[in-house]
């Protein structure tokens, strides 16, 4: 059941002076477990459309397809309840996210909130906490004891320990040191893997060429590009128009095109000290 985007306008404020559109006329469509990324420039309307995978803001014009609802303009509040459980969504700040007493507590909420008994959320509960990278002592502290990436963490577990169908991050990784980020991208692409729907919004483009198998980028709240991440960044003009960098390793390899090489380098080694050679000077302080 794929995900499908017809014509979809949002406007913020409607008939006040802070009327504001936030997408403009969007549509596309996602096929089942995929990896998506979602990428622009700051305020092009990326957290807006994802806010609309699982009806948390309804279009002011057109309807989306997703996970067996049809939401349009008109579609109640009521009865999305099964929808929440499908599809399910990490905010960009998941601090507002948290509420409970404790981080158990707060992780547990989803389970029993659909269902499962006393003992079947605690078990979930932990096991989430493990795959998020947590300590098992942290179950019983307040939420708001912890660091923002501690968080982030518990915030990510209260929605994976769901399984939802389709899985929509908000900047998860964002703050996070090198290592925590890399094994939070790898849980999200088992997670993938294992037969469900990713959409993640990033501004890390080493992470859209490694994982996603489909980029949508935004402008304005318009959808700009709907493509596989190579044709995204095939196009260097373009990405430059659009304020949007290439990949680490595409750049790099841009940039060895301008090096000199005294010799042609025919070992790793002679690679490595013609780089060297190149990047003399640039480091000096
Ligand atoms: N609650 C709101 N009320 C009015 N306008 C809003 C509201 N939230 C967002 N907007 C506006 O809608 C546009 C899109 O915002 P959105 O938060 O979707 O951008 P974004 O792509 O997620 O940006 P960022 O990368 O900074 O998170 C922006 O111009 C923003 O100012
Ligand atoms: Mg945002």
């Amino acid at each position: 059941m794929s995900i499908k985007f017809e014509k979809v306008d949002y406007i913020y404020s409607p008939g006040t002076t802070m009327e504001k559109r936030g997408l403009d006329n969007v549509s596309f469509e996602l096929a089942d477990n995929k990896f998506i990324a979602l990428i622009g420039h700051t305020g092009s309307g990326k957290s807006t459309l994802m806010q609309h995978f699982n009806a948390l803001l309804k279009p002011s014009k057109g309807s989306i397809d997703i996970a067996g609802y049809h939401i349009t303009p008109q579609t109640s509040n009521k009865n999305l309840k099964e929808l929440r459980k499908r599809v399910s969504l990490v905010f960009q700040f998941p601090e507002a996210q948290l509420f409970e007493n404790t981080v158990l507590e707060d992780i547990e909420f989803g389970p029993k909130n659909f269902g499962a008994t006393e003992k079947e959320a605690k078990t979930q509960a932990f096991e989430w906490l493990s795959k998020v990278g947590l300590p098992e002592e942290i179950a019983t502290k307040s939420p708001f004891e912890l660091s923002g990436g501690q968080m982030r963490r518990v915030a990510i577990a209260g929605v994976m320990v769901n399984e939802p169908q389709v899985l929509c991050l908000d900047e998860p990784a964002a703050g996070l040191d090198p290592r925590s980020r890399k094994e939070m991208m790898k849980l999200f692409l088992n997670y993938q893997k294992a037969g469900h729907t990713v959409i993640l919004v990033t501004h890390n483009m080493d992470d859209v060429a490694e994982f996603a198998d489909d980029v949508l980028v935004m402008e304005h709240g318009q959808l700009i590009k709907h493509d596989k991440p190579e044709n995204i960044f095939k196009d260097k003009n373009w990405l430059e128009k659009h304020y949007l960098m290439e990949p680490t390793p595409s750049r790099f390899a841009s940039e060895l095109a301008n090096y000199n090489f005294a010799q042609n380098p025919l070992t790793l080694d002679q690679l490595v000290d013609g780089i060297k050679e190149n990047l003399k000077g640039e480091f000096d302080e």
